[in-house]
């Protein structure tokens, strides 16, 4: 493992990487890593001959200033975990400076309709800051290949668009969710629910596979207001969208299509800490 927190250094070695015809292969991350991104890095070093990792966390993405001050940041045990791996994957980790320069704001994108729905109703500027960083850790890196979770799909679908309307030849592959023995996906702010908010937030993907069982029995609204009732016999977890949606586009399924594919979306606040899941129908 090498780290660079300069970017000159990383792109000097990623030329000579690239002249040398290897495979680069990058996984973004805003560290606080745990199983769900070790599995992306993975899946990266059976499909690259080369691994970044990027960790940064990106102040543009966030519409809450305080979300944004309590995110979690180790990068001494990130750096271990990636130790551990014993391959030579390189970890960039910026300071906002480096990455933006002394102006640190999100550019304007238009995703054609994927950045209006769920995640992007209710996180107002989140897939620009998003858009805005990837786009320039592409720049700096120049993959053949990056990793995304389908833990966050609206994103994956996000970074195909924004590959599409950039031209950027970088091929975007999107890997399974990890998930805790309860079902409850991997992610960082788990670590900020108590013992008992995490037993009950395993609940969101229980929800989710009884949506898939119904699925293709009721019709999306019948099924919309079950979860709705579901998640209202819960004290402790607040519904904050669920969602059927074409798996494409997106768009909120009205009537269904043979010839379409469906994810079931759902977001729910536990107390302040904000968590979502999806699954394929
Ligand atoms: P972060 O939340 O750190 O996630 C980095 C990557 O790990 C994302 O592609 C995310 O979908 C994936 N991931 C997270 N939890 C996962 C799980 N349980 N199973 C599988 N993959 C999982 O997503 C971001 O950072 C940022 O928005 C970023 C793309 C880095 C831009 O700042």
């Amino acid at each position: 493992m090498q780290v660079f927190k300069e970017k000159r250094p990383l792109i000097d070695r990623i030329e000579k990487a690239k002249s040398d015809d290897l495979i680069l292969g990058l996984v973004p991350t805003m560290g606080a890593l745990h199983e769900g991104h070790i599995s992306l890095i993975q899946t990266a070093l059976q499909q690259s001959d080369q691994v970044v990792v990027t960790i940064f966390v990106n102040p543009t993405q966030f519409d809450n200033p305080e979300d944004l001050d309590k995110y979690p940041r180790t990068l001494e045990n990130d750096l271990l975990l990636i130790s551990a791996l014993k391959k030579d994957i390189w970890v960039f980790t910026p300071s906002p400076q480096e990455l933006y320069g002394e102006n640190i704001f999100s550019e304007h994108f238009e995703f054609q309709g994927l950045e209006k729905v769920m995640e992007g109703k209710f996180r107002s500027g989140h897939f620009d800051g998003v858009g805005t960083v990837v786009k320039r850790i592409f720049d700096i890196v120049n993959p053949d290949r990056a990793f995304f979770g389908e833990k966050d799909y609206q994103q994956l679908q996000i970074i195909r668009k924004l590959t599409e309307i950039t031209a950027s030849p970088v091929e975007i592959i999107g890997c399974p969710i990890l998930r805790e023995q309860s079902g409850l996906a991997r992610s960082s702010r788990n670590e900020r629910l108590t013992s008992a908010q995490r037993n009950e937030a395993a609940f969101i993907y229980k929800t989710l596979k009884d949506v898939k069982n119904l699925f293709g029995t009721k019709s999306a609204k019948y099924i919309s207001k079950w979860v709705e009732r579901e998640f209202k016999n819960k004290k402790n977890l607040k519904l904050e969208y669920f969602e059927i949606a074409n798996e494409n586009s997106l768009e909120k399924l009205v009537v269904q299509s043979k010839n379409e594919k469906y994810r079931a979306f759902i977001a729910a606040y536990a107390d302040d800490i904000r968590l979502i899941d999806n699954i394929a129908l």
